[in-house]
């Protein structure tokens, strides 16, 4: 299958156009699994909470979750997207996957980076997968990446595609996930944004780009540009990700050694 990520600048509060923008980039691109960035259609850098209150939605009863719904109905395609999700009194960085038929599930950030942890609560769902019919598929936001036990707790929990929205700002992603894919033997889809933002003094917030497909061997199918608007996509086999064999002698889930990691809980 063709899995793919749409990197951007979206513009900040600007909902309707970014959504349209993504509408159109998929508009002539072969893809079963699209990735978009976190926090696609809001933009990133909310400087108060009255800016989160206004612009986070219910999931999945709001109009991106429902706008990405429709997308994926309409194209058949799997989506997973990053937007900032109301509930209850709460506001949590979260993302979506939708499908054909429509919303499967919500992730909500576990790590919060930066200013994030100003507006967000961190996420209490746990790193979830999802059985679909491309493929079993998790998700992790941008910072989790930072986290090892992130993709390794999806990689023990069967994903064999890690869906990865971000708003990458610190440099080291790109060259680190090649690592997180080789150790869980898992494909990573890795949809960062592009552009400039700087709506607080003294703070400007500038995007990596650089957004990625990783295999389970560490390989890197594409890789976009610094600074471009793409939509970039490879042909992945998520079936190859059950395999955690390097040789006759190591499998590397079977070769971990948990009675020794327990200062890691
Ligand atoms: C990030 O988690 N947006 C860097």
């Amino acid at each position: 299958m063709k899995a793919g990520f749409y990197q951007f600048n979206p513009g900040f509060g600007k909902k309707e156009d970014n959504i349209r923008k993504v509408v159109s980039a998929v508009k002539n691109a072969e893809v079963d699994f699209l990735v978009l960035p976190e926090f696609f259609a809001t933009g990133y850098q909310f400087i108060s909470p009255d800016e989160v209150a206004e612009l986070a939605e219910p999931v999945p009863d709001g109009y991106t979750t429902e706008a990405l719904s429709e997308l994926s109905s309409e194209r058949k395609i799997f989506i997973a997207a990053g937007l900032p999700e109301r509930h209850g009194d709460k506001f949590y960085n979260s993302a979506v996957l939708t499908g054909p038929q429509g919303f499967i599930g919500v992730y909500r950030k576990t790590h919060l980076f930066f200013e994030e942890n100003l507006y967000f609560t961190p996420g209490d769902t746990g790193f979830k997968v999802w059985n679909t019919e491309i493929g079993r598929i998790g998700i992790m936001i941008c910072f989790d990446w930072f986290f090892p036990e992130a993709m390794r707790s999806l990689a023990l929990s069967g994903a064999e595609v890690v869906a990865h929205p971000s708003n990458l700002i610190l440099p080291h992603c790109p060259d680190s996930m090649p690592v997180r894919s080789l150790e869980n033997r898992v494909y990573a889809i890795t949809a960062n944004r592009t552009g400039i933002e700087n709506r607080k003094a003294g703070q400007s917030l500038r995007f990596i780009g650089k957004s990625e497909i990783v295999s389970p061997k560490g390989e890197i199918l594409v890789r976009a540009p610094e600074d471009e608007e793409v939509l970039m996509a490879a042909e992945i086999d998520p079936g190859t990700a059950k395999d955690k064999k390097l040789n006759p002698f190591n499998d590397l889930f079977k070769d971990r050694r948990p009675e020794y990691y327990k200062p890691l809980s």
